[in-house]
């Protein structure tokens, strides 16, 4: 029996205007990250920008996501990709303008999307009004304290004033020429603010309100963990600052004040009507360290980042997916599942490598054995409950670009040497729409990236009405996940007994199950047989799945 697709769609428009209706929508939502230099251009400039996301929804709606979440686009030199904010309530010029980023809210939600904007406010632009006159007033000036300016050490103050490392690599400290050193956690164009002054807070709370003003429905809160330093800044101790990073609590990350911060934040959303959400970026060393970040005073959601570093590996996952709910329960927050991002290498080239090798990967690997396993472990994301994100051109099965030229990269920490990132260009090449044409349909000007040979046969038009397309197994996914209550919601997973390297659990009238063995293995076949990553063999009651292949079945008629 050939791959089978799901249940019919429900009419989209209807069921995404019922999505919408539904209260507490982000429990089980599905969330589409929405890159936008590498979306959609629409004015021919190489640069994705606004107008072409927002002619690009209709394609969101079909693919069956509850919500749009959009990486920065805010005025910004771009030494970070936009993560380096100089004015958090203008859009870059390069993206559009304020009445774009409102046309985008306001056909977003016509279509029963819902919108999530990024908020960066663990640091500034070094272009930031603020910033700038800091440096311009020199030392003693007021506005130092909204930063972390500090003298150095040594006889002359030419040492930075503590051991701090920039997670792109170098000093976490630069020196300005009166003599001044001031912190910045990711690259020096990135200042950190001081979130102990008053002024800080009030700006963002402020900011915070400025877009729920323009109708946004939440915002993800860029390097959560990280807005609160340990008191005295003191040193970590250790040369090997990297290794610890995401196993141990640091004086920089996941300081027990960042909570209060978002509470008063929530309080915030709270006064506005329409279910808004919150969902961190909070690296911590573990899922129960993640879980405070969501209390049900706090916020919404947190990427679950302990997933997204998982091996394809069944032991593996069934620790993490259990742990997940597990942590997730008490504090009474959804969880979450991600396999990609605009940060790490993507899934479908870090499972065509041996594991171990972290999310920044520079070989291409087995591409055809990392293609299958990441649509098995998307079909085993989108089973788990809670709620999904998806990064733009997973559902293409897009692999990452491992062999860009130097010349054309542009992630900051790739100039800064030893970062832990440094390669993350190579999951920003620009989407391919179209088989043909001048950058496969991205706009009509080239890509700010260069896209790979074969982009085309990639592209949303390749695989729309293919049999079989990484795109239409999503599509089903998703319009399935809305047909069957069970998938997506609920607390817990049942888990059936399966053999090794395989996991096998039902949800209701719904189960699940994930070959990660490289072997094919017999199961009892589960009812009806709703969706498979691969060919699936049935007979009688039994069925054949094939290595690194998902299935999914209901025993509902
Ligand atoms: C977050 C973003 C990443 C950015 C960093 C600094 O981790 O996801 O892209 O470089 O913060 O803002």
């Amino acid at each position: 029996m050939s791959q089978h697709s799901a249940d019919p769609a429900p009419n989209s428009v209807a069921s995404a205007t019922a999505v919408a209706k539904r209260g507490d929508w982000w429990r089980d939502a599905v969330i589409y990250q929405v890159y936008p230099r590498s979306f959609a251009d629409s004015d021919g400039d190489g640069m994705g920008d606004l107008e072409g996301v927002r002619s690009r929804l209709p394609y969101l709606r079909d693919l069956g996501v509850d919500a749009v979440w959009l990486s920065p686009f805010y005025a910004s030199p771009q030494a970070d990709a936009g993560y380096d904010v100089a004015d958090y309530r203008a859009v870059d010029p390069m993206f559009g303008g304020l009445l774009d980023a409102d046309a985008l809210i306001r056909d977003a939600h016509g279509l029963g999307l819902r919108v999530i904007v990024d908020l960066v406010p663990n640091h500034s632009s070094d272009q930031h009004e603020w910033f700038r006159r800091a440096l311009a007033e020199g030392p003693g000036s007021p506005l130092r304290d909204r930063y972390h300016f500090r003298p150095g050490k040594g006889d002359s103050g030419e040492l930075p004033p503590n051991d701090w490392e920039s997670i792109f690599g170098g000093p976490a400290w630069t020196r300005v020429p009166d003599g001044e050193w001031y912190l910045h956690l990711f690259a020096p164009e990135q200042p950190d603010f001081n979130w102990n002054h008053p002024a800080v807070g009030d700006e963002f709370r402020s900011i915070l309100r400025f877009w729920l003003d323009m109708g946004v429905d939440g915002f993800r809160i860029d390097v959560a963990h990280g807005l609160v330093k340990a008191e005295g800044l003191p040193d970590l101790g250790s040369h090997d600052q990297l290794k610890l990073l995401g196993n141990d609590v640091m004086p920089f990350f996941d300081q027990d004040g960042v909570h209060d911060i978002y509470r008063q934040w929530r309080t915030i959303l709270d006064e506005y009507s329409g279910d808004r959400v919150f969902v961190a970026e909070a690296w911590t060393p573990t899922v129960e360290r993640t879980a405070n970040y969501v209390r049900p005073d706090e916020l919404h959601q947190a990427f679950n980042f302990q997933y997204l570093s998982s091996a394809w590996d069944a032991a593996e996952l069934h620790e993490v997916i259990d742990r997940t709910l597990d942590s997730m329960r008490p504090v009474g927050a959804p969880a979450t599942w991600v396999l990609s991002n605009h940060d790490v290498t993507r899934h479908s080239t870090r499972f065509a490598n041996p594991p171990g090798l972290g999310t920044q990967i520079r070989t291409a690997g087995d591409r055809e054995l990392g293609l299958r396993r990441a649509r098995a472990a998307t079909l085993l994301m989108l089973a788990l409950p809670g709620s999904a994100y998806i990064y733009q051109g997973e559902e293409l099965g897009l692999p990452d670009v491992v062999d860009l030229p130097d010349e054309v990269r542009q992630d900051p920490a790739y100039f800064r040497g030893a970062g832990q990132d440094g390669f993350r260009d190579g999951c920003r090449v620009p989407i391919p729409w179209t088989r043909e044409g001048s950058s496969y349909g991205f706009g009509s000007g080239g890509s700010w990236l260069p896209q790979p040979a074969g982009w085309g046969e990639l592209s949303v038009q390749a695989q729309t009405a293919e049999p079989g397309s990484t795109l239409e197994l999503y599509r089903a996914a998703l319009a399935a996940r809305r047909s069957h209550a069970d998938l997506g919601a609920g607390e817990g997973v049942e888990w059936l007994k399966a053999p090794e390297g395989v996991l096998a659990f039902r949800r209701g009238e719904f189960v699940c199950v994930a070959n990660t063995s490289g072997e094919s293995v017999t199961t009892p076949a589960h009812g009806r047989l709703l969706l498979a990553s691969g060919e699936i063999a049935e007979t009688g009651n039994e069925a054949k799945v094939p290595a690194d292949t998902t299935v999914w079945w209901t025993t509902a008629d």
